[in-house]
């Protein structure tokens, strides 16, 4: 009895040596897959002295991020994920309760409330009360939210098969929030000048754990139920480009891209999903029908895009076929990493989506080690690079960008570094707001 008490006592003692001594986390050499807790990674955890190019650590960070961002999110409290519920609980998801674009850049430069609490009606392009949970899919201009993003300016919309534009959703988590309003960064006049000669660090820097999201969003209808069924769908207030009428439909998440600044990875790491039947080759198990194809190989994706955002055709829009650049795959790893979390995910949607790709800043030797915040995102410092043989884009954001390695999302992004550390929509929609459709955007 004396000496199992003993035992029990050193061992403890043991224990809590272990505890002390240990670095403050050990990385496994093979990553532990968990979709069981929507509490995301702090950062990448990449064992120490591991030199090879570190992709199953970035993938799998991607679907911790994912995980926690689709987990249904605590009633009332945004951002919150509900601890007492699992991934399949039905109601809104924490990223849908991140403030969105248009509360945080008021078409009059005013001030946004505090991140618990929804703008008034009146600063939303639908003029609806919002309350928690709640998603306005609307832009003043009409177009905004339906341009795809250029270099800093809109580039063409995309089209579905039901002749649906797709559209674009912003938001960001309170840390990020939080910082943008007390700096009133929401202001174009407050967003500091690059001075020169040009300094060594960006002159604004978010906090660690800030966290962007764009998100993809279609109206879903038209499609069979068999297809919706393997997407996550939910009400969005929505604005007809045409009309201005707004009205609440269901609309099915296409696509999502999620980034973070972590302390290892100053420069963000830049994680992107999309929905498995976006495109083809058909899913073992699914309907064979595609949102954005129509699966026929004799109709392929045109080089560029065919439509204008100025002036937008009415829908419902004559689509055409998507498909990714068979020269840039997504990563056979990458595949592999997203099948075991689909599995994790099995009996909810979220099964049905997948890692384009995940790209973060590179560094030689010891990839345990921090990269510095000096180090840009220039194509030839982020993963997979200047010589790129795996996707670097989403097919439902970059469409017309999936073979141009120097429009990955962190080289475009990087033009955006120095004044707003690569946050593109602040530099773009500070009051007053410089958003603009791209000369290629306009027909003429
Ligand atoms: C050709 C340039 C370009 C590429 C490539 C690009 N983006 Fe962006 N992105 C933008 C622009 C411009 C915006 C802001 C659009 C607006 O005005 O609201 C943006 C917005 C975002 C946002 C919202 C927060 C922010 O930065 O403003 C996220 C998150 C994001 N992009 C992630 C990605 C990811 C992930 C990829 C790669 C898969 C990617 N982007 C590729 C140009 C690009």
């Amino acid at each position: 009895m004396a000496y199992r008490v003993l035992l029990a006592t050193a061992l403890v003692a043991l224990f809590a040596g272990l505890a002390k001594t240990a670095p403050d986390r050990v990385c496994p050499v093979d990553v532990v897959q968990d979709a069981s807790s929507p509490l995301p990674l702090t950062d990448v955890c990449i064992p120490e002295g591991y030199t090879d190019i570190p992709m199953d650590y970035f993938d799998d960070f991607s679907w911790r991020e994912f995980v926690a961002m689709v987990w249904p999110a605590a009633n009332g409290k945004r951002g919150v994920a509900d601890m007492s519920k699992g991934f399949a609980a039905p109601g809104p998801r924490v990223f849908e309760t991140f403030k969105s674009l248009w509360e945080v850049f008021h078409n009059d430069g005013s001030a946004p409330r505090a991140f618990s609490q929804y703008e008034p009606a009146g600063v939303n392009a639908c003029n609806v009360p919002t309350g928690f949970g709640d998603v306005v899919l609307a832009s003043k201009s009409g177009i905004d939210d339906i341009g795809q993003a250029g270099v800093g300016e809109l580039v063409g919309p995309l089209v579905a098969q039901n002749g649906k534009y797709v559209r674009y959703q912003t938001l960001y988590n309170q840390i990020a929030y939080d910082f943008i309003v007390k700096n009133k960064f929401y202001l174009r006049s407050n967003l500091p000048a690059v001075p020169s000669p040009r300094p060594e660090l960006p002159v604004i820097q978010f906090p660690m754990g800030s966290a962007a999201i764009k998100a993809a969003w279609l109206d879903m209808d038209g499609f069979s139920d068999a297809q919706k069924a393997r997407v996550y769908t939910r009400l969005a207030v929505v604005k007809d480009p045409e009309t201005g009428k707004c009205s609440k439909i269901s609309v099915g998440l296409m696509g999502l891209h999620i980034v973070v600044k972590t302390p290892s990875r100053p420069q963000w790491i830049w994680s992107s999903f999309e929905q498995v039947d976006a495109i083809p080759p058909k899913q073992f198990g699914g309907t064979g029908q595609f949102f954005f194809s129509d699966g026929d190989r004799r109709k392929p994706m045109p080089a560029e895009n065919p439509l204008a955002l100025v002036p937008l055709a009415k829908q419902p829009v004559k689509p055409f076929n998507l498909s990714r650049d068979i020269m840039m795959p997504i990563h056979p790893k990458t595949e592999l990493m997203s099948l075991v979390y689909q599995r994790l995910l099995h009996k909810s949607p979220w099964e049905f989506y997948q890692i384009a790709t995940t790209q973060w800043p590179r560094l030689e030797g010891n990839q345990a080690a921090p990269v510095p915040a000096t180090q840009g995102g220039e194509m030839t410092t982020t993963f997979p690079g200047a010589g790129a043989t795996s996707a670097f884009a989403n097919v439902t954001l970059e469409t017309f960008d999936q073979s141009r390695p120097q429009l990955g999302c962190m080289s475009c992004h990087n033009q955006a570094r120095m004044t707003v550390d690569f946050m593109w929509s602040v530099l773009d929609h500070a009051y007053p707001a410089k958003i603009a459709p791209a000369k290629s955007a306009v027909a003429h």
